[in-house]
């Protein structure tokens, strides 16, 4: 690994899901990068993959589904090389993941303070226990929550929704993590307390250099939070590239269509809305680009072949008429 290594790199990832009708690609050959202290938005419409991927990337994908190509890169090293024992020491020290129901992360039967000393004492077990216990009411504290010591003894189902996600949250980051994976974790809680816990995992973020990967339907949290933003449309990343860059001047006609369907779009709390016709469903996919059907520039050289990743300036994207001088 050199100085320049990203965190994260993904190539051409897919992930299928296997039914009676066949295969269905939910992720179809992902690309992403992630460096160090980085902050990723990956956005796009509802059944575009941002999960799977998210989930694919941990290697928590279970039967039917199925990781079938690609490499996750993880600080050089290929995760897909490594076994599920490999995976158990990573996940929850290295990496960490939240999602959008606590209660997937908070176990009901124990009191939050061994939920959180059990976290650390996995993943490293000489911890003196004072000092674990230290490190929970510290982390407790990070996130907001008043009066940590005593909240340690107390269990889930004692917390609001919006303080079990701060727990979450400071579970995962607990062991001070290289990466984590967040799947829209404030969707549920009100827009003041959203945009604290915003704050808050961005501070920590940049203190710890912690890099993160933020799934939103969300562009105006991905605005207010991300340095880059990747769009996914059907399984795929249709754009990538600096937030301030994509958003001003998006140069696929998908996150143009998504910007244009919503004038408030970079305001947080509005959910991403569809535009226009319909995503295609994953197993009929025709050859050419997905996007096709739905795209107002879409030329017959769109439906012979998809469209390979190309890069202008700091964006990469996939489209074969590219919004490239015209863009506003
Ligand atoms: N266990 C499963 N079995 C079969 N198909 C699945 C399974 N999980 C996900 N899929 C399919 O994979 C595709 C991508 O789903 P995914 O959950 O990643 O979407 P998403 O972008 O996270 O959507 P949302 O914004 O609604 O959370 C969808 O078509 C979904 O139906
Ligand atoms: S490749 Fe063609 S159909 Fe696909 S987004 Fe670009 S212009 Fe539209
Ligand atoms: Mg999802």
């Amino acid at each position: 690994m050199t100085p320049d290594t990203p965190l994260l790199h993904v190539e051409g990832l897919q992930t299928a899901f296997h039914t009676e009708d066949g295969a269905w690609l939910a992720v179809d050959g992902v690309e992403l990068t992630v460096r160090r202290g980085e902050i990723l938005g990956l956005v796009g419409e509802s059944g575009s993959g941002k999960s799977v991927t998210g989930f694919s990337l941990l290697g928590l994908i279970d039967p039917p589904g199925e990781v079938i190509a690609g490499r996750v890169l993880f600080q050089g090293r290929d995760l897909r090389a490594l076994d599920e024992e490999g995976m158990r020491a990573l996940r929850g020290d290295r990496i960490a993941m939240i999602f959008q129901d606590p209660l997937m992360t908070l176990n009901p039967v124990l009191k939050v303070g061994e939920q959180m000393m059990e976290a650390i004492l996995t993943h490293h077990p000489r911890t003196p226990r004072r000092q674990a216990r230290q490190r929970c009411v510290e982390a407790l504290a990070q996130v907001g929550i008043p009066a940590p010591e005593s909240r340690l003894d107390q269990y889930p189902h004692e917390f609001s929704g919006g303080m079990r996600q701060r727990v979450a949250i400071a579970i995962a980051m607990l062991n001070q993590p290289d990466l984590i994976i967040a799947d829209e974790p404030t969707t549920a809680l009100d827009v003041t307390i959203q945009a604290q816990i915003l704050y808050q995992m961005q501070t920590l973020c940049r203190e710890h250099q912690t890099a993160m990967i933020w799934i939103t339907h969300d562009l105006g949290v991905i605005a207010e939070l991300a340095d880059q933003v990747a769009v996914m449309y059907a399984g795929r990343i249709v754009e990538h590239g600096p937030v301030a860059e994509v958003l001003a001047r998006p140069v696929h006609p998908y996150t143009r269509g998504l910007l244009d369907s919503m004038p408030g779009a970079t305001v947080p709390g509005q959910r991403l809305q569809q535009i226009d016709g319909m995503a295609p469903t994953l197993t009929g996919r025709e050859a050419g680009c997905t996007f096709r059907p739905r795209c107002p520039r879409a030329s017959e050289r769109c439906g012979q072949s998809a469209p390979e990743i190309r890069r202008h300036g700091r964006q990469d994207y996939r489209c074969f008429h590219p919004l490239i001088n015209e863009a506003s």
